[in-house]
């Protein structure tokens, strides 16, 4: 069976002041009437004939999670806790690990709650091509085409083609600075989309190989887990493994990665300009929403819960109103949107 892994570990700190620590993007109505977990988990659903999935989360919203599950009708085969976010090569470990026991030749399809998918037939299509590779032992990843040099992606190079439409993964770098960025964009390397399929016995090894630590420490958390209704909640050993990524712990080290090239409308929903990009514009680019209004604006994001906000004249512009906080921002800034979260932090 394919396994789905829902990570949802993420804090959503450049959407703020929409996403809140209490209450992180991944569960709020971004895109749809429905949240982007929700949107993640109907994805794959058990009517597509995948199992029903693993979800991996903070403590702190095993609650969030498991209502929103329930409102679309699926059942998670497990609703793992973290009780510290570690990154996603525990995350992920853990979650490898429990699949394991239930059934040792599964194969993970590993998806972050946060991302848009406008093809969500070609995905499935993609994941089955896959397949075969991930039967054969290989830890899969899905390549986008990149449109910018950008540096918050994981970078792979196709080499020799095998099953399916699938490539041996010649060299993978994760967050490249600028300048590697462009040189990547022109030899056609592709971003690392974060969604993986991962037989789970390969998996392990390899990160029994490379992140030894991460595994070991994760292995004690899940021995330690206790079954709280439909939650695992992790051991305190949990909270000593390596914060680290699965794209650095495992994917950059390995020598048994292979990219499914898919072209599906992939976008990580990680900033206000991604919102923007994937949004219904007007004929001036603008994207409104909520209580929100424009009045000779061009390219700009405007959106407000319970306040009218109006933008005027402003280009590149994103202006997020909410009751309690609001946010001015250029466009081409948004990334240090998670500064202003740490800024009102540490003002208590
Ligand atoms: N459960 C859990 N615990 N989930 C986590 C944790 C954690 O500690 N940390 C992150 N996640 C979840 C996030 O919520 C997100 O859904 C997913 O794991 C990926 O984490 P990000 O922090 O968003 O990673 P990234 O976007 O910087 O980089 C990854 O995705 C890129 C594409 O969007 C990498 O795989 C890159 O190589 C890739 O290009
Ligand atoms: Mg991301």
């Amino acid at each position: 069976d394919i396994i789905p892994v829902i990570l949802s570990g993420g804090t959503g700190s450049r959407l703020w002041p929409v996403s809140r620590l209490s209450y992180p993007k991944q569960f709020l109505p971004l895109i749809s009437e429905r949240s982007l977990i929700q949107e993640t988990a109907l994805r794959i659903a058990p009517s597509y004939g995948f199992a029903p999935p693993i979800v991996v989360c903070s403590e702190d919203h095993r609650f969030i999670v498991a209502e929103q599950m329930r409102q679309i009708d699926i059942e998670p085969a497990a609703i793992l806790l973290e009780p510290q976010g570690r990154n996603t090569a525990p995350a992920l470990t853990a979650a490898a690990l429990v699949a394991q026991a239930a059934q040792p030749d599964a194969v993970l399809l590993v998806l972050p709650a946060d991302h848009f998918i406008g093809d969500e037939d070609g995905l499935r299509q993609a994941v089955l091509s896959a397949l075969e590779a991930a039967r054969e032992g290989y830890l899969g990843t899905f390549g986008m085409k990149p449109t910018e040099p950008a540096t918050g992606y994981g970078y792979v190079k196709p080499g020799a083609a095998i099953a399916g439409h699938c490539h041996r993964v010649e060299r993978f770098v994760e967050k490249p600075d600028r300048a590697t960025a462009e040189r990547f964009v022109a030899e056609g390397y592709l971003w690392n989309s974060g969604m993986f399929l991962l037989p789970v016995a390969a998996y392990l090894r390899e990160v029994e190989q490379h992140a030894p630590e991460v595994l070991a420490t994760t292995r004690q958390s899940v021995t330690e887990a206790k079954q709280d209704l439909t939650f695992l909640r992790l051991g305190p050993s949990f909270r000593q493994a390596p914060s680290i990524s699965v794209d650095y712990a495992v994917m950059e080290r390995t020598d048994k990665a292979a990219v499914t090239p898919a072209s599906v409308g992939w976008a990580d929903l990680g900033s206000w300009s991604s919102l923007w990009e994937v949004g219904d514009k007007d004929a001036d680019g603008n994207v409104v929403q909520g209580d929100g209004f424009v009045i000779g604006a061009t390219n700009s994001f405007v959106r407000a819960s319970g306040i009218p906000t109006v933008a005027i004249g402003v280009d590149n512009i994103v202006v997020v109103a909410m009751e309690d906080a609001v946010l001015v921002v250029a466009k081409d800034h948004v990334q240090q949107v998670k500064d202003a979260v740490t800024l009102l932090k540490q003002d208590g």
